[in-house]
């Protein structure tokens, strides 16, 4: 059997008519109607030759391949029967079932070495790709897994690499190679994704771009060890593979016991990174948890740190109100002896000293100047220097005279006392108080236990919390993007993208992370005028036009803001209030210039009637006069107004005359001005100008 997958641009062949494990003959841009394709032909063309040296038969690579298929690549499994020792494993596909619409289920066995494996694989309607294995040990002696991975053939023009690293603060930072032969693999070790995640790993032709060049690009969605990599061999296969990264020992199979591998995601685009947001934005949208309108954010942290108390806290209730704040989030330092941060994490009682009276008066400020209340937790987490450590030093992940992190060390959530714990001092929080809004946090990797068995249980404790509180939202935070992963994003409504409020480092942050995850989702707050991050100075306009794009809010001490900052804040968020609608649910757009320092971004609505971009100038310029400013995104065919929208003064310029269509705005074909342009102002660095773009 040889089954057509087609969605949105994508198409996928499966040849699943031998006894053997079914092969993948193709996966790009899509072949055309399902009936004008000659499926048994295409397969027949695609089998390769037998080369010199080589294996007798053809060698494929099939949905899980091994050693015995001939495959001498990174194996898509490994495992042993510590009562047998190695066994070399054979599958044969027993069943092949469409249980829905674009859904293929696998069914295949090695009856010598008892173990049994179902393939998911589905084709969404958006055009993204999902695959997962469920892996069962069919013996009666333990099976030991060590790798169930998802593996996907690329093209050999696929010969170019993008991927992500970074740090603390300065997350999603990209690198580009040249793919040669061999394994390029990144791993996540961290009990999270960590700052340095290789998050989307995109492979094209050479010199793709935003808006250009074929990408194929995989992401496993998971919050725990990873990996990913791309392997090219000598051979002639090429291939992208994906998968938990276990520990030895971390899965045990008794008989009869399953392990199921997290989603493995999958994307095609024939038209560069954009392309690849353009269907997994929708797809994200089509299950995320996110309702209403992502509300405009007061988080305490940056503006008073540990400084609580409710005279302090209320001044800035009442300075965000003013500006037009929806939500006001208590971040760290509100909880049983919680000075400094190197205690209490566990002790999750109000602190009676800050807050005599629990947090009632404080929530009362919130609500009665309209706002709503959210609040800070770290539940994974436990110092040393705390009640429940006292209590419960066996409630403690990793040896004890293993270094702390941040002063911390790690709760078992795998413990069921300590879960059940947990689960009982947060929903005890959520029915003292009305909250409406957890900021998740988890400030340190696990580096002991196993993260398989705790990432298991942190869904399983958020999964139990939304249930026990419906409408509940949670913000998932790891000392800034540590954890943002498609695992943890049907779990929560907001991602803290970074902790650097720096606007340089944000433009960066944000449109990497953007290319996976929805502008919705990203938190992105305006900090003070000096980054505490970076200590960079920046103006308010170009912080404003940064955190805009994204789900806003403030991180700033605005009881020490003037009043002509405060109404260029109350401009900016009845400019966000306005735009939200579109800029959370339309198509992510950026222009491929030729000057780094120049970068045009913008969300185009899905019906293309309307789009809001921002020209950015992170740097000088290589010429005097930059490139006209292309918009990318648009319906050719239809007329729009292009007009500057100003919050504020005026970016800085060095121009001594503006380009003369900035004055009234300009109407032009979508065609025109995405081909053509319009003069582009003369931006100093570190300046934004936001243009909204209208159907006429
Ligand atoms: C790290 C987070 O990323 C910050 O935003 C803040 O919540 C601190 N933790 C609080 O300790």
């Amino acid at each position: 059997m040889i089954r057509h997958l087609r969605a949105a641009g994508t198409s996928l062949v499966l040849d699943a008519s031998g006894p053997g494990v079914p092969v993948i003959v193709y996966w790009g841009a899509d072949l055309g109607a399902q009936d004008a394709v000659d499926l048994s032909s295409l397969a027949r063309a695609s089998m390769p030759p037998v080369g010199p040296s080589s294996l007798d038969v053809p060698v494929r690579l099939s949905l899980l391949p091994t050693l015995a298929e001939g495959w001498s690549g990174r194996p898509g499994l490994g495992g042993f029967r510590p009562s047998v020792g190695q066994i070399d494993l054979a599958f044969e596909c027993v069943a092949v079932r469409e249980e829905a619409a674009n859904t293929v289920a696998i069914d295949l066995v090695d009856r010598h070495a008892s173990v049994s494996v179902r393939i998911d694989l589905e084709l969404t309607v958006q055009g993204v790709l999902r695959l997962q294995h469920a892996l069962t040990n069919t013996g009666e002696t333990p099976f030991e897994l060590s790798a169930l991975d998802v593996i996907l053939p690329i093209p050999d023009r696929a010969q170019e690499l993008l991927d992500f690293t970074g740090l603390w603060s300065h997350e999603r930072r990209p690198q580009r190679s040249v793919l040669g032969h061999g394994v390029w693999s990144r791993e996540s070790r961290h009990g999270r994704p960590g700052h340095d995640d290789s998050f989307l790993t995109v492979v094209g032709t050479p010199g793709f771009g935003f808006r250009q060049g074929e990408v194929w690009a995989v992401h496993e969605a998971w919050s725990g060890d990873k990996r990913v990599w791309v392997e090219r061999s000598a051979l002639g296969h090429a291939a992208v593979g994906a998968g938990e990264l276990l520990a030895p020992g971390e899965v045990s199979l008794a008989g009869g016991e399953s392990y199921r591998s997290p989603w493995t995601i999958a994307v095609y685009s024939g038209a560069g990174l954009d392309g690849l947001s353009a269907r997994l934005h929708p797809w994200i949208r089509s299950w995320s948890t996110v309702t209403g309108p992502r509300p405009v954010v007061l988080n305490t942290w940056e503006a008073v740190y540990f400084d609580h108390d409710l005279e302090t806290l209320s001044r800035l209730v009442t300075a965000a109100a003013s500006v037009g704040v929806e939500r006001f989030v208590l971040d760290d330092g509100w909880f049983s002896g919680r000075t400094d941060d190197q205690r209490a994490l566990g002790d999750w009682f109000v602190d009676a000293t800050s807050w005599p009276n629990g947090l009632h008066p404080l929530i009362e400020r919130v609500q009665s100047a309209g706002l709503d209340f959210g609040l800070w937790v770290e539940p994974e987490m436990v110092n040393p220097d705390s009640n429940l450590a006292r209590a419960h030093p066996d409630w403690l992940l990793g040896s004890a005279a293993a270094p702390t992190w941040r002063g911390q060390r790690v709760l078992d959530l795998g413990n069921p006392e300590a879960f059940a714990w947990l689960f009982e001092r947060l929903t005890a929080l959520l029915s003292d108080y009305p909250i409406a809004y957890l900021k998740w946090d988890h400030n340190r990797d696990l580096l002991g236990g196993s993260s398989h068995r705790q990432t298991i249980a942190l869904y399983k404790l958020l999964d139990a919390l939304r249930a026990a509180q419906p409408g509940l939202e949670i913000e998932s935070c790891a000392s800034g993007g540590g954890r943002i992963d498609l695992g943890i994003l049907g779990r929560v409504d907001r991602v803290w993208t970074s902790d650097t409020n720096d606007p340089l480092e944000r433009q960066q942050i944000q449109r990497y992370t953007g290319v996976l995850v929805p502008p919705e989702y990203l938190g992105s707050h305006l900090g003070a005028a000096t980054a505490h991050t970076t200590g960079r100075a920046s103006a308010l306009g170009f912080r404003l036009a940064t955190a805009l794009f994204g789900s806003a809010g403030i991180e700033w001490d605005l009881t020490q803001a003037s009043e002509a900052e405060r109404d260029q804040i109350r401009a900016w968020i009845t400019i966000y209030k306005q735009q939200r609608a579109l800029l959370h649910s339309g198509t992510v757009v950026h222009a491929d210039g030729s000057d780094p320092a120049i970068e045009l971004h913008g969300v185009v609505a899905a019906d293309q009637s309307s789009a809001v971009f921002a020209h950015v100038a992170l740097a000088a310029p290589r010429t005097a006069l930059p490139a006209q400013i292309r918009f990318p995104g648009l319906d050719p065919a239809r007329r729009y107004q292009v007009r500057p929208l100003v919050v504020g003064p005026l970016p800085r310029t060095l121009q001594t005359v503006a380009p003369l269509w900035l004055a009234d705005g300009v109407v032009l074909s979508g065609a025109i001005l995405a081909r053509v342009g319009l003069a582009a102002p003369l931006l100093t660095p570190e300046q934004a100008i936001l243009f909204t773009v209208d159907a006429v």
